[in-house]
């Protein structure tokens, strides 16, 4: 039995031998080949090797201000141009979207970091508990204590899941997907300037899709100190509910209340729990104007106009066709 046993064990070992030596024609690429070579890659995102699938960077960073963090792409203010280098069809990016703002509502729970969506993406939920069919991009908020903890121990971590880890049961996305997502968290070092002076860094922190590069902006939410009534406010559960309300504020110079923003309510939100500001509807109408509240053909109307005035500044287009826009929208009753 055991000289059988030596005996396969010698012709197995000397098969592998062979199979080492004597590469057959088949195998799975050709050493004599000139390489493809993604090692030929910019040195500027040289540091994010393994990440991206980008050889160039596509981000503005040359145009941009020195001191100016996130850059946004040459292709569209709305992707992160180290990671991608065009749009996505509509068809596409509105399931990463949703999976985008899914992973990152799962993660910061995990975590525990306090979050809640805001401004457009505050309006889809009002209009349809989704993501708006023209938007692409999430917008959501982060309460100081959250800033903190992500930038000193989440910084530039990467986030793997899995089509199912995301709850998708739609064949198309679930095959779109079916080599699962990864998404970056990245914290901007200005988080630490409160100042709305540092108008180049009013976001302080990215989820950002490595595939894709479509990304959820994250800004926080801040006390401000200098207003009257709230010097010297202990942080912590004060900073919720705190008597008399304190001035809120973010780097890109909106200000709440803080009874606006806090308890935060928890909604649906693309299929999946999410915190939304307590004053809601005060928010939406402050910020949009009660009309894009109550009449839909006010919002198409507004959405167009803020399109035309972004496609002046930029002199771009991005892949989304107004008729996509406007047939969906009084379609599907947003
Ligand atoms: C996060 O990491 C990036 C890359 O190392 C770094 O440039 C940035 O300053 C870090 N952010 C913070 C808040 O430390
Ligand atoms: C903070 O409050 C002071 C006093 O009310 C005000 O002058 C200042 O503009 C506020 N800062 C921000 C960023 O809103």
């Amino acid at each position: 039995m055991h000289s059988y046993f030596n005996t396969f064990l010698f012709f197995a070992l000397m098969a592998a031998v062979q199979t080492i030596a004597y590469p057959s024609a088949s195998s799975l690429y050709n050493p004599d080949s000139p390489s493809k070579g993604r090692h030929h890659r910019a040195n500027d995102i040289a540091f994010l090797e393994g990440l991206t699938n980008n050889d160039q960077d596509m981000s503005g960073r040359e145009g941009d201000d020195p001191e100016k963090y996130f850059h946004e792409s040459i292709f569209h203010a709305h992707y992160d141009g180290r990671f991608a280098y065009q749009t996505l069809p509509d068809k596409t990016r509105l399931p990463h979207l949703r999976a985008l703002v899914r992973s990152y509502l799962a993660t910061m729970h995990d975590l525990g970091a306090e979050t809640w969506i805001m401004h457009g993406s505050l309006l889809g939920w009002w209009w349809n508990q989704r993501i708006m069919p023209w938007d692409d991009d999430i917008d959501v908020q982060v309460s100081e204590p959250a800033i903190e903890f992500l930038a000193s121990y989440h910084n530039m971590t990467v986030h793997s899941f899995a089509a199912s880890d995301l709850d998708i049961s739609d064949p198309d996305e679930v095959e779109l997907m079916h080599s699962g997502k990864r998404y970056l968290l990245e914290v901007n070092p200005h988080y630490a300037n409160p100042s709305t002076d540092d108008w180049q860094n009013v976001i302080d922190a990215r989820w950002i899709d490595i595939d894709t590069g479509l990304f959820i902006d994250i800004t926080t939410v801040r006390v401000n100190r200098t207003a009257e009534g709230t010097m010297g406010r202990p942080k912590g559960s004060a900073y919720r509910y705190p008597e008399p309300p304190q001035h809120l504020y973010c780097k890109d110079e909106h200000t709440f209340w803080s009874t606006q923003i806090f308890p935060l309510r928890t909604a649906v939100f693309e299929g999946v729990p999410v915190r939304i500001p307590y004053k809601y509807q005060e928010l939406l109408a402050e910020e949009y104007g009660e009309s894009a509240l109550t009449e839909r053909e006010f919002l198409v109307e507004k959405h167009f106009f803020d399109q035309a005035k972004m496609e002046r500044k930029t002199s771009k287009r991005g892949s989304i066709s107004p008729s996509f826009h406007l047939r969906n929208f009084l379609k599907r009753g947003y």
